[in-house]
């Protein structure tokens, strides 16, 4: 189970998934693996799906998904209460250190490999931005913001 707070298991060593892209957690890149974590995702888990055969724990399993899922090192899933998009849940956000921040919405509770996936791309792009092309579909349907780093230099 993710606890609140409590980073999970980032160790990889499980076989790769497959994403709706067609790529997999283990086509990542080198520079994507290290300590700390290049990219954190945390999955909202009190999201509950919206519709018909909702169910208040479809966050709580997208994050456990997400957890379980195979992944490079340099990418750490953690679970987190409320990412203030409960209208477009499920919610997942995705930190790039010293680069871009990315809040999702409308995923899908099998959407665990394209956050993976997302997570690959964001930590290898150059520019700390996550590429378009590539992008799982849910990521660029469920795209809410992006933000920058701290670190942005000011525009003239
Ligand atoms: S309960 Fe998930 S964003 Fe609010």
């Amino acid at each position: 189970m993710v606890e609140r707070g409590e980073p999970a298991d980032i160790s990889g060593d499980a076989p790769p998934a497959e994403t709706t892209a067609g790529s997999t957690a283990r086509d990542a890149p080198a520079s994507v693996r290290g300590d700390p974590p290049a990219v954190t995702v945390f999955v909202c888990t009190t999201c509950r799906s919206l519709g018909e055969g909702a169910s208040p724990v479809d966050g709580a399993a997208l994050a456990e998904a997400a957890a379980a899922a195979p992944r490079p090192d340099g990418v750490a899933i953690q679970g987190v209460r409320c990412l203030a998009n409960c209208k477009r849940s499920l919610s997942a956000a995705m930190v790039r250190r010293d680069g871009w921040t990315y809040v999702f919405g409308d995923l899908a509770a099998d959407a665990a490999p394209d956050l993976i996936a997302g997570a690959v791309l964001l930590a290898a792009a150059d520019d700390g931005l996550m590429p378009w092309r590539g992008r799982p579909e849910s990521l660029k349907r469920g795209m809410v913001a992006r933000i920058p780093p701290l670190s942005l230099p000011k525009e003239t």
